[in-house]
């Protein structure tokens, strides 16, 4: 079935914006995406990614030959577009637990003079509730006949363009009249292919659209930490995490997913968002009913100790002056991403702590460096552990999962692996005569 096209802008081409403007553009609308960025569009003007996401490369190249998808940083580029998406970041506050608005502010600012009659704009950023609510009264009172849809966005980074095409579902916080309709009808227009999958939709207010997001997000960090807690335990008795994940995974009730004990979760959202959202909670006289997340925080931090510690332990109660392999640098595998990443901090600890670390990583290194100038970045697994008297995997990417215990023994000094994210098969490491340890596990 043929679906007609839209004109459609994106403000913010970061990982979300890129992401969501290319698939927009494959799905057959008509797509500008601006950022305030000009080194960021000039790249994306040739097609070409300024992050690493699998098959994003493929999915720019293929939307800007059919000339539907352009970069602009232009502000007047948004002027043809009538539904606009704002896909702006919303990073923490610098020293503080409350989300940063200044991107979704100056995105909502940059569009108002161009808003026509009719035109939808849509939210996507992760924002702290009541948000919504402002921005809507900001659309209105300059063109009261343009209407806001709060629509979150639930991708993973990795699996970026997967997530956009074929969501688990789509959320639209409307108002609650004839517009809120109307703007029903015009982002099912955009989504129509999406929604002719199948896809489950759930059309709410404002307010409950914000919520969803968040709530979402809590509720995979409380799965990750709940699972850390008990490889806390297992540590104190002796149990192992892997096993106790995969017996409670078969409750359906409970489910496998996302109960991969380790070094825990770090990146631009989780983190970042439950602490916006305790925050958001002291703000509204609620913080009661969010002091769970400050836990989930806390086991989740306490991790990156506990990795630290186990360096030492299995050096023989100190790391002054060993040289340590650090496999990973970005947050998680698939990625570039380095913000707030587990396998950094663990690193810049050890290093700080005297060690001699030696990082490396299939796709961070240029963004690890930039942040981290004082620790030491290399290209490839075998210079990280050659002469290397303990080796850590922190970021499980696919290519040091598959990494031959025998061969990697020739490069280091000592055959000493700890892996951070019960990534390896323990009894391969120990047969090829590497001493090997875990977070949660014997
Ligand atoms: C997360 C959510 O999964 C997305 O649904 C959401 O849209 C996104 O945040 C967002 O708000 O933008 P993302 O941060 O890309 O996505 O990455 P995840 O796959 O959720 O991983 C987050 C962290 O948790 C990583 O550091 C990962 O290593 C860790 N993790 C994940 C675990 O430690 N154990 C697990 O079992 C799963």
């Amino acid at each position: 079935r043929d679906h007609p096209a839209c004109r459609i802008s994106v403000i913010g081409c970061g990982y979300l914006g890129a992401v969501h403007a290319a698939c927009m553009a494959t799905l057959g609308h008509e797509v500008v995406g601006f950022d305030v960025d000009a080194a960021k569009i000039e790249r994306l003007s040739r097609a070409e990614a300024p992050f690493f996401e699998p098959q994003l490369p493929d999915f720019l190249a293929d939307a800007m030959s059919t000339g539907k998808l352009t970069f602009s940083s232009a502000p007047s580029s948004v002027a043809r577009a009538t539904v606009h998406f704002i896909c702006v970041g919303t990073p923490q506050k610098r020293g503080e637990n409350s989300a940063d608005l200044r991107h979704v502010d100056a995105a909502v600012a940059t569009l108002l003079p161009y808003l026509k009659p009719g035109d939808l704009v849509v939210g996507k950023s992760t924002v702290p509730v009541g948000t919504a609510e402002r921005l809507a009264a900001q659309i209105t009172a300059t063109e009261p006949a343009a209407t806001l849809v709060w629509n979150p966005e639930f991708l993973r980074e990795g699996h970026a363009v997967h997530d956009t095409l074929h969501p688990d579902r789509l959320v639209y916080g409307v108002p609650e009249d004839e517009a809120g309709a109307q703007a029903v009808a015009t982002l099912n227009k955009v989504y129509a292919k999406t929604l002719a999958e199948g896809t489950p939709q759930v059309i709410t207010d404002y307010t409950t659209a914000q919520l969803v997001k968040v709530a979402a997000n809590s509720f995979l960090a409380t799965k990750i930490s709940f699972i850390n807690a008990m490889a806390e335990l297992c540590e104190a008795t002796g149990g192992d995490v892997t096993q106790l994940a995969d017996a409670i995974g078969h409750d359906v009730r409970i489910g496998r997913q996302f109960l991969n004990a380790g070094l825990g979760f770090g990146g631009g959202c989780l983190p970042k968002d439950i602490r916006a959202f305790m925050a958001r909670a002291g703000e509204l006289g609620v913080d009661q009913a969010l002091t769970f997340l400050r836990e989930v925080d806390s086991i989740n931090m306490r991790r990156r100790v506990r990795m630290v510690d186990l360096a030492r332990e299995v050096c023989d109660g100190s790391i002054v002056g060993r040289r340590i392999a650090v496999l990973g640098a970005a947050f998680k595998p698939e990625s570039d991403d380095v913000r707030d990443s587990p396998a950094l901090s663990v690193a810049a600890q050890m290093s700080l702590q005297g060690a001699d670390v030696v990082v490396t990583d299939p796709q961070a290194i240029d963004n690890a460096s930039a942040k981290w100038p004082d620790l030491t970045f290399v290209s490839t697994v075998e210079e990280a552990a050659a002469g290397a008297e303990l080796v850590l995997l922190l970021t499980e990417w696919k290519q040091y999962v598959r990494l031959d215990p025998a061969a990697l023994r020739q490069c280091v000094k000592v055959p000493r692996m700890l892996d951070g994210r019960n990534a390896l098969d323990p009894a391969l490491w120990r047969a090829a005569g590497w001493t090997y340890r875990a977070l949660g596990r014997k």
